[in-house]
């Protein structure tokens, strides 16, 4: 016990063994519980892939409508709720709102703060954050945008009645297109689960503890949140508003990229274990050409990315360290096209990623793990003597 492997940021420690999420950094290969993520993408809806990442496999009809009507049981917020949204000042960054709630929300369903893996318990609680996840995130944006909440429509599919919740007004139902809805669908199922990505990694830690599935969860959104996580999506998009504001060639924006005197990053590129591409990227770049054209719809910022891309791919500093686009980078074009506002990006990111947290916090607790609990080198002060506060 006295000998201490060093391993900052765990790029090469396992801490588990899990049947979820198959990754192979090296040919940009993607299965959830065995199915390649290319025919999840096309064949799958975000339902259906809930049920086959939390469950282990793909649903039969009666298992797919017994879990859509849970969804639809659970959407709706308990009206107590409906306060704590205007207690936020209108500024409120929305995954901060997402994360208290999440927490607040658990104190209204008592059953859901017990902790269960198997059973009723845990498919209520399960379907239960997959539903009011969605809500909470409609809701945390029309309040910041001082609109009236809409309420949950369970005669909708879990996308359309997301869109519903965000953009219907009083007198004018939204009703997306099919092109939008399939986009939306696409955008989580892609982001559904990714094995021991940070957010993943805390929610286990948190877990390891036998917190409940709620608590974890929120401390996985907060995770999420940094820009060099979730946090990404939107810096992206903010990245290519100011290239193409700035006037400057992108040249220069590499360069900063390449400088080590700086911490500038280019964002959406780079990836811990994608060392070759990130297949996720290369559904959503595809993707993008297909909904802008459905939508009769054009980006400029889309021109940037794909200069962007071109150059970097040519670019020896980005070649030798193997660094290509990664999930986050073509996400936000596709959301800007669909119309989600960009404070939201991170926020669909989490939406996504719940039933990945899920099937994590369960087989975590399934294979009843030990608490996580890392070790360090100390490098501070040999032992000294305390110096009272009139000798300092
Ligand atoms: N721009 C410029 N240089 C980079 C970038 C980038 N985006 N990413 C990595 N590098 C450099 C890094 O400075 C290092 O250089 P050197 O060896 O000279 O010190 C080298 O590439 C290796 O990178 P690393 O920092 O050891 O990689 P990591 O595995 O610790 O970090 C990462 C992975 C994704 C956090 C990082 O690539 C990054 O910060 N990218 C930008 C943010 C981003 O797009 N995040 C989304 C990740 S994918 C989905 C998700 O998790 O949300």
């Amino acid at each position: 016990s006295g000998y201490i492997t060093m391993d900052p940021g765990f790029g090469s420690t396992g801490a588990c063994f899990s049947d979820i999420t198959y990754v192979d950094g090296e040919r940009g290969i993607l299965r959830y519980r065995g199915y390649p993520i290319e025919q999840i993408a096309e064949r799958a809806s975000f339902v259906e892939t809930c049920s086959l990442i939390i469950y282990g496999e793909l649903p039969d009809a009666e298992t797919l409508n017994r879990f859509r009507r849970a969804l639809a049981e659970h959407a709706p917020l308990h009206t107590s709720l409906y306060h704590y949204f205007s207690g936020f000042p209108e500024s409120s960054p929305p995954m901060a709102i997402l994360s208290a709630m999440l927490n607040l929300v658990s104190c209204f369903h008592p059953g859901v703060l017990e902790v269960h893996s198997e059973g009723h318990g845990f498919d209520r609680t399960a379907a239960l954050l997959l539903s009011k996840v969605r809500t909470i995130a409609a809701w945390s944006y029309r309040m910041s945008v001082g609109k009236p909440f809409n309420q949950p429509n369970p005669h909708l599919t879990y996308c359309a009645n997301f869109l519903h919740m965000m953009f219907s007004e009083p007198f004018q139902e939204y009703i997306p297109s099919p092109a939008v809805e399939r986009a939306l669908a696409l955008f989580l199922i892609l982001h559904a689960d990714h094995e021991q990505n940070c957010s993943t990694s805390t929610v286990r830690t948190v877990a390891s503890s036998r917190a409940n599935l709620f608590s974890s969860v929120a401390s996985g959104v907060c995770a999420l949140w940094g820009p060099l996580h979730g946090g990404a999506n939107a810096a992206v998009i903010e990245m290519l508003e100011e290239i193409m504001a700035s006037g400057r060639k992108i040249d220069y924006y590499i360069n900063r990229a390449k400088d080590k005197s700086n911490d500038y990053k280019l964002m959406g590129f780079g990836h811990r274990v994608y060392k070759n591409f990130d297949p996720r990227a290369s559904i959503l770049k595809k993707r993008v050409y297909e909904v802008l054209a459905e939508l009769h719809k054009s980006d400029p910022l889309l021109d940037i990315a794909l200069e962007l891309e071109e150059k970097t791919l040519k670019d020896e500093y980005f070649i030798s360290r193997k660094l290509y686009p990664n999930v986050d980078f073509y996400s936000g074009i596709l959301l800007r096209a669909i119309g989600i506002p960009p404070e939201m990006y991170t926020v669909m990111f989490a939406i996504g990623r719940m039933p990945g947290w899920i099937a994590n916090w369960r087989e975590l607790h399934d294979q009843n793990l030990r608490i996580t609990r890392p070790r360090q080198v100390y490098t501070g002060r040999q032992e000294r003597s305390f110096v009272p506060l009139e000798e300092r």
